[in-house]
């Protein structure tokens, strides 16, 4: 197996994880968490999404928390964006790094954005325009059931293909491909993976993994193998999305980490840190949390009496 020295693990836990959190988590609270991740070194971090309140109430308060996390230096604090209007909001935060959603197929993403393929693939091209202008600005597809929909059932590799080629052509080298309900398997992610990078060399492509069905370490087994070395994860194993039925969490920044460790590569991640963030996940913000290695910290450190 190919293995690489060392990987980026992206948190998604206050984007992705946050949004299936049914109450309004307090501003301080996520602030804390991001802080907590970056103390425990996870310098690239998914702050906030600039969605419409009205869709996700959770992330009315995206400038507030964006800001407070552009504070620590040398971190990358990036955001969701799902359109024009997001890119304007998360640029005025002083954010400059954004992912930028599209779902594979027009059913998910008529439900999740409102748009067909096509409108943002135009929204794309905007926020690229827009974007292209300011110094230090980064734009990422984040390419949603890239590899099965809850509405359509399993997705076409060429759905997948016609966005990276779209990107490629506005100049995004950045690629996510999301596994938003977590029905992949390590060949489907390898071959997934070898087909894009062969046909767009340099595309840097990275995996958004969820472990609905169990699948999501050895997915990332199977990508480092075919050369990703950017995968997302999510404190404790939360995520999920609110339009997509099903969706259950992210793979678990703290399994991720202990897995990329513990076979030598480098994440820059310190476990022990990590659990004490899940540590004060599981205390202020849901204590339904997946994540393996966070239960064998709590159930240690219980006290016995
Ligand atoms: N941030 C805040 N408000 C926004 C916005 C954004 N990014 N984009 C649009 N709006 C506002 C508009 O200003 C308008 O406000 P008004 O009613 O006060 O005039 C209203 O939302 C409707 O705008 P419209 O462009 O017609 O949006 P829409 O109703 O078709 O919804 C999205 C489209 C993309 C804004 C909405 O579906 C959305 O935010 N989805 C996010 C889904 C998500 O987060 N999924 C999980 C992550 S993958
Ligand atoms: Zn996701």
């Amino acid at each position: 197996m190919k293995l690489p020295g060392a990987v980026t693990i992206s948190e998604v836990g206050p984007r992705d994880g946050f949004q299936l959190v049914g109450r309004v988590i307090p501003t301080e609270t996520k602030i804390r968490v991001i802080r907590a991740l970056y103390d425990a070194g996870v310098h690239d971090i998914e702050v906030t999404s600039f969605v419409s309140p009205k869709a996700v109430p959770q992330f009315a308060d995206a400038d507030e928390v964006a800001r407070a996390a552009l504070r620590l230096p040398g971190l990358r604090a990036s955001a969701l964006v799902p359109n024009l209007k997001g890119l304007e909001r998360a640029l005025a935060a002083g954010i400059r790094a954004v992912t930028v959603v599209i779902g594979a197929t027009d059913a998910f993403n008529s439900a999740n954005v409102r748009m067909t393929v096509s409108r943002s693939l135009e929204q794309l091209a905007a926020i690229t325009e827009a974007a292209r202008a300011l110094p230090g600005a980064s734009i990422e597809a984040g390419i949603a059931v890239a590899f099965g929909c809850p509405y359509t059932g399993p997705v076409p590799l060429d759905a997948v293909e016609a966005i990276v080629e779209r990107a490629a052509a506005l100049g995004i080298t950045s690629v996510s491909l999301g596994d938003t309900i977590g029905v992949a398997t390590p060949t489907q992610v390898a071959g997934a993976v070898a087909r894009l990078a062969g046909i767009y060399p340099g595309a840097r492509l990275a995996l958004h993994l969820h472990d609905t069905r169990g699948m999501g370490l050895a997915n990332v087994l199977a990508g480092l193998d075919a050369g990703v070395t950017t995968f997302d994860a999510a404190i404790g194993g939360l995520g999920g999305c609110p339009f997509a039925p099903g969706a259950t969490g992210n793979i678990a920044t703290d399994d991720t980490n202990y897995m990329l460790r513990g076979m030598g590569i480098e994440t820059g991640i310190d476990q022990e840190g990590l659990l004490a963030c899940g540590r004060l996940v599981a205390e202020t913000v849901t204590a339904d949390l997946p994540s393996h290695a966070l239960r064998v910290h709590l159930s240690r450190a219980r006290p016995t009496s």
